[in-house]
C-alpha cells in the first residue's frame, strides 16, 4: 500500500484468523463482515451506477434515476460529472450505503455491446476523465467508488467464461487507461470482471497486482464481480473481497491457510486494505461522520440529462418557436412510457418519472400537445397498473407476498405497491422458503380479451378466482443468468375480463434455486402481455395527427428486449416499425423533430429528411423535463457524440462479441471506435465528438504556451452557449502503427453571444506516448489538431514533445 497504517497492522494483530477470514468474503448479498471488537461495522455496497439503489430493489424505497452512463459521456463535461459523483453519494449516504458499485469504465469496443447504456464512451481519455471525476465527486464525500469492470468486460455475450484475448498495447492504451485514471483520482475501490483477459479468469489475474497495484499504487480494495470469485486461486492474486456473501468460493480459505496451502501474509494484506477501506468510509472507530452535501437530486438529473442529450442535426426549426406554435403531435411509444435507464443490475426505481408527453404539455401550456402511439416498441410483459390493484389482506393499493416453507407455513409476509418484485438480497427468507404467493384483486379498466400472465424462472402457478389457469416453468432460452433473472421468462393465457369487476388473482412461485442463480435472488412479476396491434393503422394515425398539427415531435428508442445487461445486440436497428413510422411523419409534416431514447448507437436510416434529431440516452427520471427545456429553448443540448454513430451495420468496424469456442479476440488491436472508423476510411452518419448547440462557433486561433495549448474561439451567434474544445494528435511519419488521429485533450467552453474565449488544454506528454514494454514518447513533431469533432478540426499546430527527462529538469 501507499502509506504505511501501522494503526491498522495493530487492528490487524488483534484479529483471529476466522476474523480475518469473515472479513474478505461478503457477509451477505449487499454487505461486509463487521467485528465489533475492534470498532468495524459492516459496510454496505450497492449497485448504481446511474443513481444508488441501495441494499433494496423495492418501490416503497426508490432513488433518484440519473441519465445513463452514456449520457454522462456524451456530456464531455468533467465538472458535471463530478457532481453526478455528488449527487450519487448523497444519494448513498441517505440510504446507508458506503460503496457505490461503479462508475462503469469499460469502453464502447463495438456498438452492438449490450451495456454500452451503462459505459461512458468508445474514447479512453474521454472515458477516463469523466469517470475519474465522478470518482472524486463521489469520494469528497466520504462514499468509495468502485470502477469497473477490470478489465476488457466490454461486451456481455458469454460474459461469465470469455476468454478476451487482447494484446498488450490495445490494453494498455485503451481498456486499461480508464482505470489507470480513475486510480489517479484515488479510487478506494476496484471491480474485478467476469471475464478472463488472456486465458486466466480476472479474479486470478496478475492484472490485479500489475499494473493495478505496483504500478498505479492503488491501495484500495478489489471487490469481485458478484460471483466471480471461481476458487482459492483468486487467495494470491491481489483479489481482495469477494462477493456476495455468505457462500463464496472461499468458505475453505480457513483451513487452506491452517494447512499451509494458502499464505496467511496474502489473508493479512486484503484484511489490511478492508481496513483502510473502512476507515475511508467511515466504518472504523467512532469518526463523526462527514457533513452530507446539500444537494437537489431532481434540479441536477434535469441538467445532466440536457447536458447529455446530442443535437444530431438541426436545419434551425430547433428551438422551437413557442409564441406560433398552436398544435403539436407528439408520437411515439417512449414519448409516453421513456426509457430513463437501461435493464440488469443498473436499475433503480425512480420515485417519479415525468414522460416528455407530460412535460411539453407543461412546457406549451398554450399548445394543443396531442399523442399517437405510432409503433409499438416493447413486447415484454408489462406489469399491472398500481391503481388496478388492491391487496386482498390490507385493501390498499398494491399486492401481498407471502413466503412460505415447505409444510405451508407462512415465514414472512408483505404488502408492497408494485407487481414487479425483485429480492436481490433483502430480507425475505428465500433460502428457508418453498414458495412465494403473490395475491392481488384486479380491476380490469376496459373489456375484451387480455394476454395475462407471469415471469420467472422458477416454476408457478397462477390462479383467477381460484381456479388455476396456467402453471408451469417459463422456459429459459440461451440467455445469460443474471439476464434470465432481471428479465425473467413469461408465461400467459389469454383471458376474458370486464372493465370494472375485479378478479382475484394469486400466483404461487416455487423458490426451487434450481435455475443455478446465487442464493439470495429472486425476481418475478405478473401482468400483461401487450397485444400486437395492427401496424399500417398506428403509423397512418400517427402520420394524420402530425399532418394536423403545426410540428411533430416524434421519440423513437429500443426496448429492453433488444438492449440490457446479459446479452448484446444482434443488429442496430430501432425495432419494430419504428423506422417506417418516422418516415410517415416526415414526410406528413416536414417540421418534425426526432428524438432517439437509445442508450447506444441505432441506425437512424432517415436521419437526412428530419428536420431535426436529438439523441437523448436513456436521460433519467427528468428526461422529459430536460427535453422539453431543450425543444423550447430554455437550454441548449450540451451533448457531442461519445461514440461513433454509424450509418449501416456493415460499415461498422469492430462487431465481433459473440466469442468463438469461448475466446473473444480483439483483433482490431489498438484500433477500436472512430480510430478504426479512420482506418477503413468509412464515414459513419454522426462522427465522435460530433454534437449541435443553438449558437454557432467560429475557431481563430491556436498557440502553444509551455505544455498548455491555447485555443481561441468565438460565439458567433445569436445567444450564450457550450462547445466542447477537444484535441488530436496525429503523427504521420510515426515509426510505429498509430491511429490516424487520437483524443489527447478536451474542455467546455462557454461564451456569451458574439464573446470570444480561450482556452487552455495541457498536453500531458503521456498522451502522446505508445505503449511498446513501457510507455514510450517519440521524438519530434506530433501535429495536435482542434475543433468540434474528429472531422471537423479546423485549427492545427506542429508540437515538438518534450522528453520526460528534459520536462523533470526544467521544473527543478
Ligand atoms: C454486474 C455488476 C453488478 C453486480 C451486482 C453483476 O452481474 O456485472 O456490475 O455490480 O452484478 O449487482
Amino acid at each position: 500500500m501507499r502509506a504505511s497504517h501501522a494503526h491498522l497492522d495493530h487492528l490487524l494483530a488483534a484479529l483471529t484468523l476466522d476474523d480475518k477470514v469473515r472479513l474478505v468474503q461478503g457477509a451477505d448479498f449487499w454487505t461486509t463482515a463487521p467485528i465489533p471488537s475492534i470498532g468495524l461495522r459492516a459496510m454496505t455496497l450497492s449497485d448504481g451506477p446511474a443513481g444508488v439503489r441501495g441494499p433494496r430493489w423495492d418501490e416503497r424505497l426508490p432513488s433518484l434515476n440519473l441519465p445513463s452512463g452514456s449520457a454522462l459521456g456524451a456530456s464531455w463535461d468533467e465538472e458535471l460529472a463530478e457532481r453526478y459523483g455528488v449527487a450519487s453519494a448523497v444519494e448513498a449516504r441517505r440510504k446507508g450505503v458506503d460503496i457505490v458499485l461503479g462508475p462503469t469504465i469499460n469502453l464502447h469496443r463495438s456498438p452492438l455491446g449490450g451495456r454500452h447504456f451503462e459505459c461512458l464512451s468508445e474514447d479512453p481519455e474521454l472515458s477516463g476523465r469523466i469517470g475519474a471525476a465522478y470518482v472524486r465527486g463521489l469520494q469528497a464525500n466520504g462514499v468509495a467508488a468502485t470502477p469497473k469492470h477490470y478489465v476488457a468486460n466490454d461486451s456481455e455475450t458469454d460474459r461469465f467464461t470469455v476468454d478476451v484475448r487482447v494484446d498488450e498495447r490495445a490494453l494498455r492504451e485503451l481498456y486499461l487507461a480508464p482505470f489507470e485514471r480513475a486510480v489517479q483520482a484515488g479510487a478506494w475501490g476496484m471491480m474485478s470482471a467476469y471475464n478472463a483477459v488472456n486465458s486466466v479468469t480476472m479474479t486470478e489475474s496478475d492484472l490485479l497486482e500489475s499494473p493495478l497495484n505496483d504500478e498505479w499504487g492503488f491501495d484500495g480494495v478489489v471487490i469481485s464481480d458478484w460471483t466471480a470469485v471461481r476458487s482459492l486461486a483468486a487467495v494470491p492474486a491481489a483479489q481482495d473481497l469477494a462477493m456476495p456473501g455468505p457462500h463464496t468460493s472461499w468458505s475453505e480459505l480457513g483451513s487452506a491457510v491452517r494447512d499451509g496451502s494458502v499464505d496467511e501474509a496474502d489473508l493479512d494484506r486484503k484484511v489490511l486494505r478492508i481496513l483502510l477501506l473502512a476507515e475511508r468510509v467511515g466504518a472504523l472507530g467512532d469518526r463523526e461522520p462527514m457533513p452530507q452535501a446539500e444537494f437537489d437530486g431532481v434540479a441536477f438529473a434535469r441538467e445532466a440529462s440536457a447536458a447529455g442529450s446530442v443535437l444530431l442535426a438541426n436545419d434551425g426549426m430547433l428551438p422551437l418557436d413557442v409564441a406560433t406554435i398552436r398544435s403539436v403531435a407528439v408520437i411515439g411509444e417512449p414519448a409516453r412510457s421513456p426509457r430513463t435507464q437501461g435493464g440488469g443490475s443498473a436499475t433503480v426505481i425512480p420515485e417519479q418519472v415525468v414522460s416528455p408527453l407530460d412535460a411539453l404539455r407543461m412546457a406549451m401550456p398554450d399548445a394543443d400537445v396531442r399523442f399517437a402511439l405510432g409503433a409499438e416498441v416493447s413486447h415484454t410483459m408489462a406489469e399491472l397498473p398500481l391503481t388496478q390493484l388492491t391487496n386482498p389482506i390490507t385493501g390498499e393499493p398494491g399486492v401481498r407476498i407471502s413466503f412460505a416453507d415447505s409444510g405451508g407455513d407462512e415465514l414472512f409476509a408483505d404488502d408492497r405497491r408494485s407487481s414487479s418484485l425483485v429480492w436481490f438480497g433483502g430480507d425475505a427468507p428465500l433460502a428457508r422458503s418453498a414458495t412465494l404467493t403473490v395475491s392481488t384483486i384486479f380491476t380490469p379498466a376496459a373489456d375484451g380479451e387480455i394476454e395475462l400472465g407471469f415471469a420467472s424462472s422458477n416454476h408457478a402457478a397462477m390462479s383467477i378466482d381460484g381456479s388455476i389457469v396456467i402453471a408451469g416453468r417459463p422456459a429459459v432460452e440461451g440467455m445469460d443468468l443474471g439476464a434470465a433473472f432481471l428479465q425473467p421468462p413469461v408465461l400467459s393465457a389469454d383471458v376474458t375480463v370486464e372493465r370494472g369487476v375485479p378478479i382475484e388473482l394469486s400466483i404461487v412461485f416455487s423458490i426451487d434455486g434450481g435455475d443455478g442463480l446465487p442464493l439470495d435472488a429472486l425476481s418475478v412479476a405478473v401482468g400483461t402481455v401487450p397485444k400486437r396491434g395492427d401496424a399500417d393503422a398506428l403509423i397512418e394515425r400517427a402520420a394524420r395527427l402530425a399532418a394536423e398539427s403545426d410540428v411533430a415531435v416524434v421519440v423513437v428508442g429500443t426496448s429492453t428486449e433488444v438492449e440490457s445487461e446479459g446479452y448484446d445486440r444482434s443488429d442496430l436497428d430501432l425495432p419494430g416499425t419504428q423506422d417506417d413510422l418516422v418516415r410517415a411523419v416526415v414526410a406528413a409534416n416536414p417540421r418534425t423533430v426526432v428524438v432517439v431514447n437509445a442508450g447506444a448507437p441505432v441506425l437512424l436510416p432517415w436521419a437526412d429528411h428530419a428536420a431535426a434529431v436529438i439523441v437523448s440516452y436513456f436521460g433519467g427520471q427528468e428526461f422529459g423535463p430536460a427535453l422539453a427545456d431543450i425543444l423550447v429553448g430554455a437550454v441548449e443540448p450540451g451533448g457531442r457524440l461519445p461514440t461513433t454513430w454509424p450509418r449501416a451495420l456493415h460499415d461498422v468496424p469492430v462487431v465481433e462479441v459473440v466469442p468463438v469456442d469461448g475466446t473473444l479476440t480483439y483483433d482490431e488491436g489498438i484500433h477500436v471506435g472512430y480510430r478504426a472508423w479512420l482506418r477503413a476510411e468509412t464515414a459513419p452518419a454522426f462522427p465522435f465528438g460530433h454534437g449541435l448547440g443553438y449558437t454557432d462557433w467560429s475557431w481563430t486561433s491556436i498557440d502553444r504556451d509551455g505544455d498548455d495549448l491555447v485555443v481561441g474561439l468565438v460565439n458567433s451567434g445569436r445567444r450564450r452557449g457550450k462547445h466542447v474544445v477537444q484535441v488530436y494528435a496525429e503523427r504521420a511519419d510515426s515509426a510505429v502503427e498509430r491511429p490516424v488521429r487520437w483524443l489527447i485533450g478536451f474542455a467546455v467552453v462557454t461564451a456569451e453571444a458574439s464573446e470570444g474565449v480561450t482556452c487552455r488544454v495541457a498536453i500531458d506528454p503521456r498522451r502522446l506516448a505508445h505503449w511498446d514494454d513501457g510507455w514510450r514518447l517519440e521524438q519530434g513533431a506530433f501535429t495536435l489538431r482542434v475543433g468540434g469533432s474528429v472531422d471537423h478540426l479546423p485549427l492545427s499546430l506542429s508540437w515538438e514533445s518534450t522528453p520526460e527527462g528534459e520536462r523533470n529538469n526544467r521544473d527543478a
